[in-house]
């Protein structure tokens, strides 16, 4: 059974001086989740917010809010990210060495838990997590900016992720120059998360950049 596309918006492309009424459209445009990009200016060359935005967003919808952590060092850091009302942390296997720790302190938190490879980083290290995690997110940019070009050469990496996942239950979540040209690559690589930011925020018509985005990748799943 193919799982269905869930379609992630990341507010990084957003219209910050209407950063509410940005989160209201895509969510009634029919986003599944709100992806949340946190940039330290350490661990990639940006910086974006911090917790009190996301806690600041957080009663305009009871959609998942999907926190991208892109910070180094990330221990201290998910606390508040839970209490500002993240559904999901995920981090990066290059933030530190301690990635099993940080993901079993997300799940004593209550939240989801994500493992996050930068395009240059194997499937190979998520294999002792695949027991401790909910989500599993490539990045098909290297982290930083939006509106970067997809990376084609990791749809290999896409599929032997799935393969790898098997019949846990995980989220395959793509990040990084997702487009109505690009969605049908993951998902016919095996990916039921698609992060998108400037092929959502384009235009007037978030719903329907949506809805493009999500056709395009289920007929890519449908025909797997
Ligand atoms: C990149 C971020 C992405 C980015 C996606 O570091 O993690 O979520 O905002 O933006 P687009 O879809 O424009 O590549
Ligand atoms: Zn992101």
């Amino acid at each position: 059974m193919t799982s269905p596309i869930l379609i992630a918006p990341s507010i990084l492309a957003a219209d910050f001086a209407n950063l509410g009424e940005e989160v209201r459209a895509i969510c009634e445009g029919g986003a599944d989740w709100v992806h949340v990009d946190i940039m330290d200016g350490h661990f990639v060359p940006n910086i974006s917010f911090g917790p009190i935005v996301l806690n600041a967003i957080r009663p305009v919808t009871d959609k998942v809010m999907d926190v991208h952590l892109m910070i180094s060092p990330v221990d201290i850091y998910v606390d508040d990210f839970a209490k500002a009302g993240a559904d999901t942390i995920t981090i990066h296997a290059e933030a530190g060495p301690h990635a099993h720790r940080t993901l079993q302190k997300i799940k004593a938190l209550g939240k989801k838990a994500g493992i996050v490879l930068n395009p240059a980083t194997p499937a190979s290290v998520v294999d002792p997590l695949l027991d401790d995690i909910d989500i599993i997110l490539v990045m098909t940019v290297n982290p930083g900016f939006g509106g970067q070009k997809f990376i084609t050469t990791m749809e290999p990496k896409i599929a032997q992720l799935r393969a790898m996942i098997g019949n846990r239950n995980i989220d395959l979540e793509i990040d990084g120059g997702v487009t109505v040209e690009t969605a049908p690559i993951c998902a016919r690589a095996g990916a039921n998360v698609l992060v998108a930011g400037s092929a959502v925020f384009k235009g007037d018509d978030y719903a329907a950049n949506i809805k493009a985005i999500r056709e395009a990748a289920e007929q890519a799943a449908n025909a797997r």
